[in-house]
């Protein structure tokens, strides 16, 4: 069922899937939640399913301040109190990843388990600031084209972009459909997130952390540190895919994911 609630002054548009213990989905950038395809699919069999678009995103609404990972929690907090879930587990991927921290931290209560995938608990530095606004200016004057070109190179494996030009196309796709305003308030508020790393220690809930063997966005080195800081965390290594594990290896994702829920 595809919905729309109104929360925190805007639309959030989502859509859910399925019965049973709640999995929250949260996109990267800039995507929106149809990069969950596979996975709603797979999981809504045994699982309340909700994936949201987050703001700025899909059809959320557009806001032009900077999207902080925090306004995208309590953005996503505020659904899930619309739709009466409590407890659930947040599956982040990259930016998402990002958002679910940012959850864990602000809203400790609602994660009863944290999946980190292809992200990273690192703050950008003075040079990823600064790229971060000169493509927010670009995106605004020149539109979502010249990004989607520069991204898709680094987003899938070189085996994705050489055998899969279904993926490309709908890498593409996701890219061009995101408002060029959605796209440089998201880029601006992540470049506004928090650095992470010493907040991973505290975290109560179990976590499983995956990440593509071929990632150039967030390396798996990324994903080992994330490992090391989490006591109760599992690193889940997706051979052969990049940045966009989920869609460019699905059946592994989909197996690491359900083995991880069952466990809970
Ligand atoms: C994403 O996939 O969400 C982005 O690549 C994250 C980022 O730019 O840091």
């Amino acid at each position: 069922m595809n919905g729309v609630a109104r929360v925190r002054g805007i639309k959030l548009a989502f859509e859910e899937a399925g019965e049973g213990a709640p999995v929250v989905l949260l996109h990267g950038f800039p995507f929106n939640r149809s990069m969950w395809r596979e996975q709603i699919d797979a999981l809504s069999a045994t699982h309340r399913v909700i994936a949201p678009d987050l703001r700025g995103h899909g059809a959320s609404s557009v806001t032009s301040e900077p999207a902080t990972m925090e306004e995208m929690a309590a953005d996503v907090a505020a659904l899930l109190d619309e739709l009466r879930v409590g407890a659930t587990v947040f599956v982040g991927l990259s930016m998402g990843g990002y958002v679910a921290l940012a959850l864990a931290r602000e809203y400790a209560t609602r994660v009863r388990a944290l999946v980190l995938a292809d992200t990273r608990a690192q703050a950008d530095d003075e040079d990823g600031r600064r790229t971060r606004e000169a493509t927010a200016q670009r995106v605004l004057e020149e539109g979502m084209e010249p990004i989607a070109e520069t991204m898709i190179p680094k987003l899938l494996a070189p085996s994705t972009r050489s055998d899969r030009p279904d993926t490309i196309e709908r890498v593409r796709t996701m890219i061009l459909h995101t408002e060029p305003e959605g796209a440089a308030s998201a880029l601006r508020g992540m470049a506004l997130r928090r650095d992470q790393t010493e907040f991973l220690p505290s975290l109560r809930s179990p976590a499983l952390i995956m990440v593509g063997s071929e990632d150039a966005i967030t390396p798996p080195s990324d994903s080992k540190a994330m490992h090391e800081r989490i006591a109760d965390s599992e690193l889940e290594i997706i051979e052969g895919a990049g940045h966009l594990s989920n869609i460019e290896r699905p059946a592994e994702f989909n197996r690491a994911l359900y083995a991880f829920l069952s466990r809970l």
